[in-house]
C-alpha cells in the first residue's frame, strides 16, 4: 500500500486502551480536566504550578499585555535546578537512580539524584570561578555523555543561559551560534563515540572558535582519551577543574526571576542566519514536567528512556529538565542505534528494564529495515508505553512498533510540538483511543486548529494551516537578540487573530483528531532534523565552485525526507563526478552530516519569480516528475 493510501485507511483504525492501562493511568477523567482547562488555562496552569516549589509566588499568572510577548507566573521567584535537584538532594530520593548511562563501547555509568546534585554544584563552582554570571551566554557542543546534562544543569544553577549546539553540528554552525550568542565559554569534550569511530568535537571547536573569536575559555570533557591540541591559557580539562578545591560540592542557587532566560536553543528557520529561540525558568517548567507526567504516565519506579539527543528541544525537555523535576530516573545512550548490530536498543531495554520509550519515526524506520527477529530475540515485558515524537509517524512504522515493539501492550503517545513550544502540543495521553499516524487532540489548556488563509477554522477533513489560539506557559519568549523577527516570523501572518503560526499543514478529522501533514515554509525534516534551506544552500555557496545553490527535500522511505540540491558553478569549473563528491564533503564539514545533500545536480539556471526568488516548488515538482510547464532551463 502507498503511504496515502495507508494514512486514509488508518483514520478508521482506532486502538483502545486496555483496561489495564486505564485503571493505572495517572490522569483518570482526562475529558473532563481538558474541558475545564480550555474554559480556564490560566486557573489551570496556576493550579499546575503549585505542585512545584517557588521561592517567591507569583503575582499573576498570565501576562497578556504586550502581546505577543506573554509572561508567565509573573513576579515569581524559582531556579528549574531547585525543583530538578536541590529539592531532591534532601528528601529519601538522594538515594534514587536519577540517571543510567552507557557509553557507546560498553562502559556504563550511573549517577544518584545525590552525586548528581553534586556534581553539578562542583561544576556551577567552577564556572563561577571563572567569572560566569547571572545571564551570560555559555555554548555546550557535545556528544552524548552525562557532562552535558551536568554542564547544562550547572549554567542554570548559577542563572547563566546555555546555548547547546547539536554534537551533529560542525565547524560553521558552531561558529555562527557562537557568534551570535557572545559566549565567552564554551564546554566540549575531545570527541564522541559514534558507529565505532570518534568524532572529532575538539578540532571542529578549535576552527569554530577561529571564526568566531569570542570565546575566553573552554573546558573539554575527556571522553575518547584521544590527542586533542590545548591551547595554553584558553583551555582546561574538566577533570582537572573539578578536582580544584574551588570546585566545592556545595553551591548556591541563583534566584532567578520566572521569566529570566533558561536557555537558548537555535532552530532552522526561513533565513540562514539561525533562530535562537529563548525559553525561561518558570512557564517551562511547569509545562514540561506537566505534559511527561500526564503523557508518559511517569511513576516512581519507571525506568524511562527518551532516545533523543540532549542537543535538541526534546532533549532538553524531555531528557534533562523534565525527568529530573519528577525524580524519575531515566536512562541515556551515547551511540548509534544499530551498533555494533542492530538489537543494541533492544538489548538494552531488556538490560536496563526499561519501561517508557520514546524514540522518533526515522529511528524506527531505521530499525524495522533490520527484520522482526534482532527486537524478537529480545524479552521487551518490561515496556508498557511507547512514544513518537520529529515528524509525523506512518501507519506501517506505528504498526510495527505497537505489535513487535509494544507488543500490542503499549500504547504510543504520538506528540506533535516543536523548539518553540517547549514541550508537547497535541498529544493523547494513556486513556485516549489511537489512530496510526494521528497524534490526537491538543493537550489540556493548549488551544490549536486548523484554519484558512483569513484565519477562519476549515471544515473537517479540509487541510489548513496548523495554529495556535492561546499563549501557553512553554513557549519561547522571543528570538535571542532579535525581536522582530520574532514577531514577524510566527505572529504576523494571523497578527490580527493573535495566533501563533507553527508552519504546519494539518487537517482534522470527523472526531476532531489532528493529522499533521508537514512543513509549508522553508524547514526540511531529515530524519526529524530540523534543517532550513537556508543553511544548507549557503554551506554550499561557501564552496568556490558554486554560484548560486537551491535545495529541496524529496521523500524517503527511511529519513522522512532526504536533500537534494541544484548548483550553477562559476566559470572555470566544471560539472564532474569529483566536484560532486567534494561539495557533498564539504557541507558535511561546514554545517554537518545531517545537512548533507543525498543527490546534488548541477544546472545552468534555477526557476526564480520576478523577484529574484528562489521557486523551490517548481524544483521539487521537476524532481518528483510532475509536470512544471517548461523545464528547458533546467536541465544542465
Ligand atoms: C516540527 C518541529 C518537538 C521536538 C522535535 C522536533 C514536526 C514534530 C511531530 C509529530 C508530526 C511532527 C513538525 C514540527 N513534528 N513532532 N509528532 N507529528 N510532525 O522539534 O525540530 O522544532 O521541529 O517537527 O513539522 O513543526 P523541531
Amino acid at each position: 500500500m502507498d503511504r496515502e493510501a495507508d494514512i486514509i485507511a488508518s483514520e478508521h483504525e482506532v486502538y483502545q486502551p486496555s483496561p489495564d492501562v486505564i485503571r493505572d493511568a495517572l490522569i483518570q477523567d482526562y475529558d473532563q480536566i481538558m474541558a475545564r482547562a480550555l474554559e480556564d488555562p490560566e486557573a489551570f496552569w496556576a493550579e499546575r504550578a503549585q505542585a512545584l516549589d517557588w521561592f517567591q509566588p507569583w503575582e499573576k499568572v498570565l501576562d497578556d499585555s504586550n502581546p505577543p510577548f506573554y509572561k508567565w507566573f509573573v513576579g515569581g521567584k524559582t531556579n528549574i535546578v531547585h525543583n530538578a535537584l536541590d529539592r531532591h538532594a534532601k528528601t529519601w530520593r538522594r538515594n534514587k537512580l536519577a540517571l543510567i548511562w552507557e557509553g557507546e563501547p560498553g562502559d556504563t555509568r550511573t549517577f544518584s539524584y545525590y552525586r548528581l546534585w553534586q556534581e553539578v554544584c562542583k561544576f556551577a563552582n567552577v564556572l563561577r570561578s571563572m567569572g560566569v554570571k547571572k545571564g551570560e551566554r555559555v555554548t555546550i557542543y557535545m556528544g552524548r555523555v552525562p557532562e552535558l546534562p551536568i554542564a547544562m544543569l550547572a549554567c542554570a544553577k548559577v542563572g547563566a543561559v546555555h546555548s547547546v549546539v547539536y554534537g551533529g553540528f560542525s565547524e560553521q554552525a558552531l561558529a555562527d551560534r557562537i557568534e551570535d550568542a557572545q559566549s565567552r565559554v564554551l564546554v566540549t569534550s575531545d570527541g564522541a563515540w559514534l558507529r565505532g569511530k570518534v568524532v572529532n568535537l575538539k578540532s571542529m571547536a578549535d576552527e569554530a572558535i577561529h571564526r568566531s573569536p569570542v570565546v575566553e575559555h573552554v573546558i573539554v570533557v575527556k571522553r575518547t582519551g584521544q590527542e586533542v591540541y590545548m591551547e595554553p591559557g584558553r583551555d582546561y580539562w574538566y577533570h582537572d577543574l573539578m578536582s580544584l578545591p574551588i570546585a566545592s560540592n556545595t553551591c548556591q542557587t541563583e534566584v532567578m526571576d520566572a521569566e529570566d532566560p533558561l536557555f537558548i536553543l537555535y532552530t532552522s528557520g526561513t533565513t540562514g542566519k539561525p533562530k535562537g529561540l529563548v525559553h525561561t525558568h518558570g512557564g517551562y517548567q511547569v509545562f514540561t514536567s506537566t505534559t511527561l507526567q500526564w503523557v508518559f504516565d511517569v511513576k516512581e519506579e519507571d525506568r524511562y528512556w527518551c532516545a533523543a539527543d540532549p542537543g535538541w528541544i526534546t532533549g532538553h525537555s524531555y531528557i534533562v529538565y523534565a525527568p529530573l523535576i519528577l525524580g524519575a530516573t531515566s536512562f541515556m545512550y551515547e551511540g548509534a542505534p544499530a551498533h555494533p548490530y542492530p538489537n543494541r536498543w533492544w538489548k538494552m531495554i531488556e538490560n536496563y528494564n526499561i519501561t517508557v520509550l520514546y524514540t522518533s519515526p526515522t529511528a524506527l524506520r531505521g530499525l524495522m529495515r533490520f527484520g522482526d527477529a534482532w527486537p524478537r530475540r529480545h524479552d521487551l515485558s518490561s515496556l508498557r508505553l511507547l512514544g513518537s515524537v520529529g515528524e509525523p509517524i506512518n501507519p506501517e512504522a506505528w504498526r510495527w512498533y505497537y505489535n513487535i515493539i509494544g507488543q500490542g501492550r503499549c500504547p504510543i503517545m504520538d506528540t506533535w510540538w516543536q523548539t518553540e513550544t517547549g514541550g508537547f502540543m497535541i498529544t493523547p495521553v494513556p486513556s485516549v483511543p489511537l489512530k496510526p499516524g494521528s497524534a490526537t487532540r491538543a493537550f489540556a489548556g493548549i488551544d490549536v486548529d486548523v484554519v484558512n488563509e483569513d484565519g477562519e477554522p476549515v471544515a473537517a477533513n479540509e487541510d489548513g494551516y496548523l495554529v495556535i489560539k492561546r499563549p501557553w506557559p512553554g513557549m519561547a519568549r522571543t528570538i535571542y537578540g532579535d525581536p522582530d523577527r520574532f514577531v514577524q516570523q510566527y505572529w504576523s501572518r494571523f497578527a490580527t487573530h493573535g495566533f501563533y503560526l507553527t508552519g504546519d499543514s494539518a487537517r482534522k478529522d470527523d472526531d476532531g483528531y489532528f493529522w499533521i501533514i508537514g512543513r509549508i515554509d522553508d524547514v526540511i525534516k531529515v530524519s526529524g532534523y530540523r534543517l532550513g534551506t537556508a543553511e544548507v544552500e549557503s554551506a554550499l555557496v561557501s564552496h568556490p565552485a558554486v554560484a548560486e545553490a537551491a535545495v529541496i527535500g524529496m521523500p524517503d522511505e527511511v529519513r522522512g525526507n532526504v536533500i537534494w540540491a541544484y548548483c550553477i558553478l562559476r566559470t572555470g569549473y566544471e560539472a564532474t563526478e569529483k566536484l560532486n563528491d567534494e561539495l557533498k564533503e564539504h557541507v558535511r564539514h561546514e554545517t554537518g552530516p545531517i545537512a548533507v545533500p543525498s543527490r546534488i545536480e548541477f544546472v545552468d539556471s534555477l526557476p526564480k519569480t520576478r523577484s529574484g526568488k528562489i521557486m523551490r516548488r517548481v524544483l521539487k515538482a521537476h524532481a518528483l516528475g510532475k509536470d512544471v510547464g517548461d523545464i528547458s532551463t533546467l536541465e544542465a
